[in-house]
């Protein structure tokens, strides 16, 4: 399988054309790496489940490379979407619209709408523009992790994830560290005001400033808990249990801001020194305790209403197997 460093043009126009003859490329984006395939390719889109084993209704996001192209995928859009868009895009945010016909069941779990952003990364626009200028409408990615597992924010963590799974054709482009860490905030269009499903990097007070409204957090999604796996009470998961009070024992891992000191005997994961950083950071910190072989992690988590929101839902499913 081809792991590709740097991404000049040619590897970007070969990649696009990968995904144009149904081959999957995993590919940077500023939140996680996602694992794309031609979001109008059942076939190609098949294999994302097959390599993710993740359960085949569970709906995908299609990436676009404009805001241009918002209505090819989706119809009878609220105002304030079209304003969301206009702020955050291209952003660490995913947009619930009603579909078009274009956005197959194969896509929306059989919903009657669909998940579209815009991501902000390099390399992630440039591959989605090159595709769309070959013909293609839009990139269908979820994380590029193994179903329920942590998600990847460099090209070797998607490696160590996938690589028993992908093919000969199959490519995985490096475009460095992700830079906000932890996946899009996932806003429900489909009613008259938006709410949050998956806090992210676009929080609920930028989005309340943006419109003017009170935005609420639902991560649970309370009509149909199973089609959202990110939503499920567990998830982002690493193999070491996740424990978000108490406190390590010499051996155990420690995740906290650099102004908490590391108790002594335990393994310091991470010392961050901001809210920014500890996301940016996490799911790396995540993948060392399992490298590390070890078997419990202490976490403190962060205050505020920043990002430390989607850091803090992404711990507690994280530890939920352990509680
Ligand atoms: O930052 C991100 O959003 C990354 C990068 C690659 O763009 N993608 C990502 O995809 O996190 P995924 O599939 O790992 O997580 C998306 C979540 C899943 O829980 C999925 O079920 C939910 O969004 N989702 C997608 N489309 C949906 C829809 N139409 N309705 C409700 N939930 C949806
Ligand atoms: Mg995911």
């Amino acid at each position: 399988m081809a792991n590709i460093s740097n991404c000049p043009a040619s590897i970007i126009k070969d990649a696009a054309l990968a995904l144009k003859q149904g081959h999957l490329v995993a590919f940077p984006t500023e939140t996680v790496y996602g694992l794309g395939a031609d979001a109008t390719n059942e076939k190609a889109v098949a294999r994302i489940y097959e390599v993710k084993g993740r359960p085949t209704d569970h709906p995908l996001i299609v990436h676009i490379s404009s805001i241009n192209n918002l209505d090819k995928w989706a119809k009878d859009m609220p105002e304030y979407a079209i304003k969301l868009a206009r702020a955050f895009w291209p952003g660490p945010m995913t947009l619930i619209l009603p579909r078009t016909d274009l956005a197959k069941n194969f896509i929306t779990g059989d919903q009657n709408n669909v998940g579209i952003r815009v991501p902000s990364h390099t390399v992630a626009l440039a591959l989605i523009k090159e595709f769309e200028a070959q013909g293609g409408m839009g990139v269908a990615a979820p994380s590029a992790n193994r179903f329920g597992k942590v998600s990847p924010t460099c090209a070797d963590d998607v490696k160590a994830e996938l690589f028993n799974y992908l093919k000969s054709n199959d490519k995985i482009l490096d475009g460095g560290s992700s830079l906000v860490g932890v996946e899009s905030t996932i806003i429900n269009c489909l009613n008259a005001t938006p709410f949050i499903l998956r806090p992210g990097a676009i929080t609920a007070v930028m989005i309340s400033n943006l419109l003017g409204i009170k935005i609420e957090v639902v991560t649970k999604n309370h009509n149909d808990p199973i089609k959202s796996s990110g939503l499920l009470e567990s998830h982002y998961s690493p193999i070491a249990r996740v424990y978000l009070s108490g406190t390590p024992e010499p051996g155990d891992g420690f995740i906290a801001l650099r102004k908490f000191l590391t108790p002594m005997g335990v393994t310091r994961l991470a010392s961050p020194t901001n809210n920014e950083e500890y996301a940016k950071t996490l799911y790396q910190s995540l993948r060392l305790a399992d490298f590390k072989k070890i078997n419990k992690v202490f976490v403190i988590a962060p205050d505020g209403d920043d990002i430390a929101v989607a850091i803090c839902d992404r711990l507690k499913k994280a530890s939920i197997k352990s509680e």
